[in-house]
């Protein structure tokens, strides 16, 4: 078990072996389920069979929905129930249902009690703690939002078994950032687990969740509320947002973070504070071999890539913003990151990793 202190409540997560825990949440009084559709239909015979579907509010699990609409729906749900503030909402899913249930919870009569369980491997590893639930506006991503912790977070890492491929590995590309800003031991270790993780053999995926979970919880509890080392948590987001932008978010967004980090790495490179020797070891022991959705050639453009980085919400100065790793496995934030930068970092890219199209 790992407890996360936090300025709103302190909250923890639960690392579960078997499925005896599902019995004993269902038997938390005023408890009422918001459930990943997918989710529902794969496990409503097994290990969700005890739960009365009477107590269950479906959600479909898309972009498109992680609006204000759902969380009306949600609440026109919710205030129907006799129980009030007293509700405990327990809600299963992936990162979108984190989002819309978490700030459904953290408004509904001021906040409700609400338990996660986190059913991908990106939701398991990373997003369910940090206290952070976005939605999603007009055609923004997560504009809006509230800082709200799960009380109770409980991880089942065979729910991954059913999950799809290209969600598999978007959330391996978040495990693999997490491992190397951990550090060279952290970074080290994963090169171990990556071959087993990928296959989704059951124990090196637990090692992975809660490896990750822990690196990430030295960044957010020194920094709850994301004014500063936190920041480091967007390693290869800066380059990955913009390369999701330009693809229509074609590419799985922890794809895109992995050819971010590589991106960052030559800039690093170019600015001397990266060897070619860590670069190497980094891009065919790590981040290649999860790499399975490769951009098209057409995806690198050099111009709309510039553009997508200027509208970075997290960016303050008249240069690009930047997060580099370097020798001495620190990471960094530059915010002098020139446009001529980014296309070296391309050119170079193109010419390492050539495009099938
Ligand atoms: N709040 C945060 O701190 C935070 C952090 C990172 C990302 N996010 C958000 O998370 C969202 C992405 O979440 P995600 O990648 O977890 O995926 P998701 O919630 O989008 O779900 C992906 C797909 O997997 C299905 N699914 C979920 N669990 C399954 C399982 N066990 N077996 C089979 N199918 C399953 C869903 O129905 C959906 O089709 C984005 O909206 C992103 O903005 C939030
Ligand atoms: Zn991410």
């Amino acid at each position: 078990m790992i407890t996360i202190r936090s300025g709103i409540r302190d909250y923890d997560v639960n690392f579960e072996k078997t499925t005896g825990f599902l019995s004993e949440l269902d038997r938390t009084p005023q408890r009422l389920y918001a459930i990943d559709e997918n989710v529902w239909r794969l496990y409503r015979g097994t290990l969700f069979r005890e739960v009365d579907p009477c107590d269950v509010f479906l959600l479909v699990a898309d972009e498109d929905r992680k609006t204000m609409d759902t969380v009306f729906e949600l609440y026109d749900h919710l205030i129907t129930r006799p129980s009030k503030r007293n509700t405990t909402l327990i809600s299963v899913g992936g990162g979108i249902v984190q989002d819309v249930t978490g700030f459904a919870c953290s408004t509904l009569y001021r906040g409700i009690n609400w338990i996660y369980i986190p059913t991908t491997l990106l939701a398991q590893a990373d997003s369910c703690i940090g206290s952070k639930t976005s939605l999603n506006y007009h055609d923004r991503k997560n504009l809006i939002g509230s800082f709200y912790p799960p009380s109770h977070i409980h991880v089942y890492t065979p729910f991954l078994e059913t999950l799809e491929d290209d969600y598999f590995f978007s959330g391996l590309g978040e495990v693999v950032k997490l491992a190397i800003i951990g550090g060279e031991k952290s970074m080290t270790e994963m090169v171990g687990l990556l071959p087993d993780a990928s296959r989704r053999s059951p124990d090196s995926l637990f090692k992975c969740v809660e490896r990750s979970l822990l690196i990430k919880h030295r960044y957010i509890s020194e920094d709850e509320f994301d004014t500063g080392k936190r920041n480091m948590l967007n390693f290869g987001h800066c380059f990955g947002h913009a390369l999701e932008s330009a693809t229509h978010f074609s590419m799985p967004h922890g794809q895109a973070v992995v050819v971010g980090i590589i991106l960052a790495n030559i800039v690093a490179k170019q600015r001397g504070i990266l060897s070619d020797r860590l670069f190497n070891f980094m891009a065919d022991s790590l981040l290649m071999p999860c790499l399975t959705t490769k951009p098209k050639r057409s995806d690198l453009n050099v111009g709309h890539i510039v553009s997508a980085m200027e509208m970075d919400k997290k960016r303050t100065g008249n240069d690009l913003a930047l997060i580099m790793v370097d020798d001495r496995y620190e990471m960094s934030k530059v915010t002098d990151l020139k446009p001529d930068e980014v296309r070296d970092a391309i050119e170079q890219y193109v010419r390492m990793y050539p495009a099938d199209d």
